[in-house]
This record gives structure tokens, C-alpha cells and sequence, in this order.
């Protein structure tokens, strides 16, 4: 599928959506958000895959959502327009994706980062809610993941300042997983996404939806989730292969089911 703003790639195990738009720093329009949408909902059905990245050039991962193309807009435009329906898409990914950021990662930009599910930083990679600045307030989870992944302090301090934080803070405050340099960012994105790639991959999506569900319920219903899920995991043939190779001493060979 040739996409205009996005370019995905596919290696062994994996797939990379790199956003494409560098003149304008990747600011995420709504060509590119139902490109980078359809390309991820294709990748989630590919057998041949078994976790996404999606990353963004050395000087931007996204500028935030394209404000040339929203500044005219009427709040009627903005219900008609629907965006965030195209997020919670990304939401129901899957697979496991992981962001690999450099340089900017700010608005709808640091809002994309944070839907994803790992991620990995250059270190000159800053990450902010700036929209603040030009009259309006995070609108794709910025202040709810945000907050999560943060803390209150700490996200009313970013998103009422609007001010940028660096890959060492985001780090700290426990925003991002890890920093590398500049020159390895995505390449320690690829190895990360080699060894989600070579685990079963049943497990690794059951994995990923209980830990999602810790964000949206209570912790008895969280722990019933998990509970279901594990045991659901009893009907794959790789937790058969996966034990039985561990009492063999021997290396498992995953089927995917
Ligand atoms: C449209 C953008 C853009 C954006 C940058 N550009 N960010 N265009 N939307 N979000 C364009 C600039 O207009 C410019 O184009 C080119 O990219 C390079 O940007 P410069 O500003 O010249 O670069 P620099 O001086 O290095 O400054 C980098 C920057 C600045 C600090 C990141 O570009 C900036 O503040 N951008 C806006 C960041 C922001 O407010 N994001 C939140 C958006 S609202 P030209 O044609 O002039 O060369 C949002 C809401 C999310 O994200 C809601 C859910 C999706």
C-alpha cells in the first residue's frame, strides 16, 4: 500500500511506520493520523508480524497535530471532523507498539508517543503539551495518560506551562522507557521489537490487554481480567510448547496459537 505521509516498512517479525512529513516537522494531519490508522490495522491482522514502531525522523517525532489545518476550524468542524475517533483505533492495536522518538515530541505528538505501548528516546528527544500556548488544552489523551504515566504534579506542571521536558525528565518521571543516543534510538527500538517478536505471540497480546486494563478499572475487576487471560492462555498451544520445552531443556518453537 503506498501511503503519502507515512512509510512502512516491514522486516523479520516486525514492521516500522515512520511518519513523513519533515518540512513540517511531521505535525500529524488528518491524512497522515488515517494513513498511519489504516497502515496499523493492517500490520494487527499480518500473521508475519508480531510488533509494530512507529517513529518519526532525528529532528521530530511530530511537531503535535497540524495547526494550519485546525486554526479556521469551528467547534461544529472539529465534532464533524471526529479525529480522536481515529485515536482510539490506535488504541485497540493489538500488538505491541513502540514509540521510537527524537527530537520533538510535543501536543498530539507526545499524545501519540504515549499511546503506544514502550518508549524509547534519543537523547535529544523533548517531549511536551505546548497547546496551552496557542488557546486550547491536550485533546488526545494528553491529560489523562499523561497524568497516569507522571503523576498530578508533575503533568499540571507540563500541561499548564506548556513547556518542554527533556529525554532526561521524561525518564526520571517515569514518561519513557529509556534513552539511547541519537545515532541508536531506532536501532534499539528494532532490538526491542526483535525479542517482543521471537515471544509467543498469544501471550504477548493477552500480556498487553491486561496491562491496559490496569488503567481503566479497579483492581479487583484488573486482577479477574488477568486471572481469565491466564487461563485462557492454558487453550494455546504454545503455553503446551513453552512448558513442555522448559521440563525438556530445550529451546520452544512457537506456532503462534
Ligand atoms: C503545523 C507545524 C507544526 C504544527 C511545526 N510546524 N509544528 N505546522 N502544525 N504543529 C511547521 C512550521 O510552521 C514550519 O513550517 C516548520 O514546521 C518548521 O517549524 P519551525 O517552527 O520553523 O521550527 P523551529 O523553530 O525549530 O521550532 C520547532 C517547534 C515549533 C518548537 C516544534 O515548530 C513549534 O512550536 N511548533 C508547534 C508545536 C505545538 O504547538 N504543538 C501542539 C499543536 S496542537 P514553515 O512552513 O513555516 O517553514 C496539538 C493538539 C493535539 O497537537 C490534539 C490531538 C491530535
Amino acid at each position: 500500500m503506498a501511503y503519502q505521509h507515512i512509510i512502512v516498512t516491514k522486516e523479520q517479525g516486525y514492521a516500522i511506520a515512520q511518519l513523513n512529513r519533515p518540512d513540517v516537522l511531521n505535525a500529524l494531519n488528518m491524512k497522515l493520523m488515517a494513513e498511519l490508522v489504516e497502515a496499523l490495522e493492517a500490520l494487527d491482522k499480518d500473521e508475519d508480524v508480531r510488533c509494530v514502531i512507529i517513529t518519526g525522523n532525528e529532528k521530530a517525532f511530530a511537531a503535535g497535530a497540524d495547526i494550519k489545518e485546525m486554526a479556521d476550524a469551528s467547534a461544529m468542524d472539529m465534532l464533524v471532523r471526529d479525529m480522536f475517533a481515529r485515536w482510539d483505533r490506535i488504541r485497540k492495536i493489538k500488538k505491541p507498539i513502540i514509540a521510537a522518538v527524537s527530537g520533538f515530541a510535543l501536543g498530539g505528538g507526545c499524545e501519540l508517543s504515549m499511546t503506544c505501548d514502550i518508549i524509547i528516546a534519543s537523547e535529544t528527544a523533548k517531549f511536551g503539551q505546548p497547546e496551552i500556548n496557542i488557546g486550547v488544552m491536550p485533546g488526545a489523551g494528553g491529560t489523562q495518560r499523561l497524568t497516569r504515566a507522571v503523576g498530578k504534579a508533575k503533568a499540571m506542571e507540563i500541561v499548564l506551562t506548556g513547556k518542554m521536558i527533556s529525554a532526561q525528565e521524561a525518564l526520571q518521571w517515569g514518561l519513557i522507557n529509556k534513552i539511547v543516543p541519537v545515532e541508536y534510538y531506532l536501532q534499539e527500538a528494532k532490538d526491542l521489537a526483535k525479542e517482543i517478536a521471537s515471544k509467543p505471540p498469544m501471550a504477548v497480546r493477552l500480556a498487553k490487554e491486561a496491562v491496559l486494563k490496569a488503567f481503566d478499572t479497579t483492581i479487583e475487576a484488573g486482577l479477574e481480567y488477568e486471572r481469565k487471560n491466564f487461563y485462557l492462555l492454558f487453550a494455546s498451544d504454545d503455553q503446551k510448547e513453552g512448558m513442555k520445552a522448559f521440563v525438556d531443556k530445550r529451546k520452544p518453537e512457537w506456532k503462534g496459537r
